[in-house]
């Protein structure tokens, strides 16, 4: 990031050169394993990544809410109020839904800059909306010193996701971007909110995350279909035992399933949730034990489950992900995200990770007519404030 080209922009387009914006940043996040399990109070283990997004931002002795970004021309302003509407489909929504959070708990705001710069690519599964609103939210805490702690920050941004932009996420993407931790992955109970920061230690290996590039259609109403399905597997598991989310089964408890859901497309839905929150308390055992390769397995088990009973895969990732497997210094690799497109994050060995780009790129192309690009982050900090 050349901060001082960022900053050249920022007074290019709101001028007074005497008055220095502050800057923040927000990472996005990759999640290693414990896929659609957030919604249904389960684990997840994702970490925050040093691709994000950037604001800067400074006061303005106006009413007026300036917001601009370097990735496109959209620029946009609006008065002060008490209380804003969605604009419809226009970016900002981001930003303005977080304000709006700040709003409801009558923190006065004055006239502000924004300029935005986001290198994680939109729409692809890495939490570029997560990623603004924490940037957001972090930044108005300061400047209005409202001295709400981290975690209010991050419900009040997954709030204005879930509320403002519309989009009935649960709470892992907002949590990895505020909670990030250099070279840790989170450990996070989606249902009490305890969580461990455990350190990635990824010895002779790294992490690769490849984008299918694939237009990403359905996957909001898609994504909400998922959930009314665990609803009703959670409503029919009540002649079971009263439960308040499919992950209060166990795996010892999956068998019971049959008896007690007939529709097997549920069925399965529930045995996806179930195994993945599994899968992860594993996946951390064994890396806290150094066990890469076992943890790899679990990866691989993962993106099983999330194409055979999940069903929130497709051809790209898939292809992505089984000819990946069969290329050499492969660990784990999987789909991550909320699927239907979007990245697949896998573990290489270093020594094979050129050849595994190389040839996944010429495999993936040849099968989809697709060009994937390929990231090989550092895990980062969450969202803070930088200079
Ligand atoms: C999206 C949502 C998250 C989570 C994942 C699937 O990223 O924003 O809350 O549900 O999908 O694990």
């Amino acid at each position: 990031m050349d901060t001082k080209n960022f900053t050249e922009k920022f007074y290019e387009r709101y001028g007074n050169r005497d008055d220095k914006p502050v800057l923040f940043f927000s990472p996005g996040r990759v999640n290693l394993i414990g896929e659609h399990t957030d919604y249904n109070g389960g684990f997840v283990f994702p970490c925050a990544l040093n691709y994000g997004t950037y604001l800067l931002l400074r006061k303005a002795n106006t009413n007026t809410l300036k917001f601009s970004t370097i990735n496109f021309n959209d620029d946009s302003e609006t008065e002060l109020k008490d209380i804003f509407q969605n604009t419809g489909k226009k970016w900002i929504n981001y930003p303005l839904g977080v304000i709006n959070e700040f709003l409801k708990k009558r923190i006065k705001l004055s006239g502000l800059e924004f300029l935005y710069f986001g290198d994680v690519p939109n729409g692809a599964g890495l939490s570029s909306s997560a990623s603004i609103e924490m940037v957001t939210a972090v930044a108005l805490n300061e400047f209005f010193n409202t001295g709400l702690d981290t975690l209010e920050l991050v419900k009040m941004s997954q709030k204005a996701e879930n509320e403002f932009v519309g989009m009935n996420c649960g709470i892992m993407d907002q949590f990895a971007v505020g909670f990030g931790k250099k070279d840790h992955a989170i450990f996070l109970n989606c249902d009490t909110l305890v969580f461990e920061q455990v350190p990635l230690i990824l010895n002779d290996c790294s992490l690769i995350i490849t984008n299918t590039n694939k237009r990403r259609g359905l996957t909001d109403s898609k994504y909400n279909e998922r959930r009314g399905e665990c609803d009703t597997a959670v409503e029919l598991l009540q002649a079971y035992k009263p439960i308040r989310n499919l992950s209060e089964l166990t795996t010892g408890e999956i068998h019971v399933l049959e008896k007690y859901i007939n529709d097997p497309v549920v069925r399965k839905r529930a045995r996806h949730v179930i195994s993945e929150n599994g899968r992860v308390v594993e996946a951390v055992k064994v890396l806290k034990n150094n066990n890469l390769v076992r943890f790899g397995e679990l990866m691989n088990l993962s993106h099983d489950s999330l194409k055979d009973d999940y069903e929130v895969t497709g051809y790209e990732l898939d292809t992505l992900v089984y000819e990946g497997r069969k290329l050499r210094g492969v660990i784990g690799t999987r789909m991550t995200g909320a699927g239907f497109g979007g990245c697949t994050v896998s573990i290489v060995r270093k020594t094979d990770s050129a050849k595994f780009i190389s040839e996944l790129s010429v495999v993936y192309q040849k099968k989809t007519g697709l060009v994937p690009d390929f990231y090989q982050p550092e895990i980062g900090n969450g969202a803070e404030r930088i200079e």
